[in-house]
């Protein structure tokens, strides 16, 4: 089954975002297989974030999700990974729909409440960054038959 990477930011979890994040992606229909809250140090801000390494906001983008303990999870479904994208919002808040999360909670990009991940290699990359394989948990639920 398909897997992503989900991460409360700092500020997400400063504002008690992480209860009301969690139920939407279990109302939604998928299933948590590992999280944690930990603190994200600067090595680690600087693997997730690569990408950006060029970007004018990089030095930002590392302090800030640093700045504060995450709360890091992994989630699993039939399209998780693109269908959480759409629950997370566009990464600009002034232009993310009500009813996504960060339509209805953040204001500016700098602090956009969660990230998820982008792609399937992206998953399997930011899955390996944050989890040891045996933080995991494979299990069923019976509900599960309900919804695919
Ligand atoms: P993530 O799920 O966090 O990766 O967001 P995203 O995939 O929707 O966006 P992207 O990967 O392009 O950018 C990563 C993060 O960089 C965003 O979530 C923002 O928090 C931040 N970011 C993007 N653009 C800007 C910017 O212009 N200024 C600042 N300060 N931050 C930015
Ligand atoms: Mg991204």
């Amino acid at each position: 089954m398909e897997r992503t990477f989900l991460m409360v930011k700092p500020d997400g979890v400063q504002r008690n975002l992480i209860g009301d994040i969690v139920s939407r992606f279990e109302n939604k229909g998928f299933q948590l297989v590992g999280a944690k809250l930990m603190q994200v140090t600067e090595e680690l801000a600087q693997q997730h974030y690569g990408e950006h390494k060029e970007r004018p906001f990089f030095g930002e983008l590392v302090d800030f999700i640093t700045s504060g303990p995450v709360f890091a999870m992994v989630w699993e479904g039939e399209n998780v990974i693109s269908t959480a994208r759409l629950l997370v919002g566009a990464t600009n808040p002034t232009e993310s729909a009500p009813g996504t999360i960060r339509g209805d909670y953040a204001v500016t990009v700098g602090k956009n409440i969660i990230h998820g991940s982008d792609s399937p290699e992206s998953a399997v990359r930011e899955i390996g960054l944050f989890f040891n394989e045996e933080e995991l948990v494979s299990y069923d639920k019976t509900m599960s038959t309900w919804i695919i």
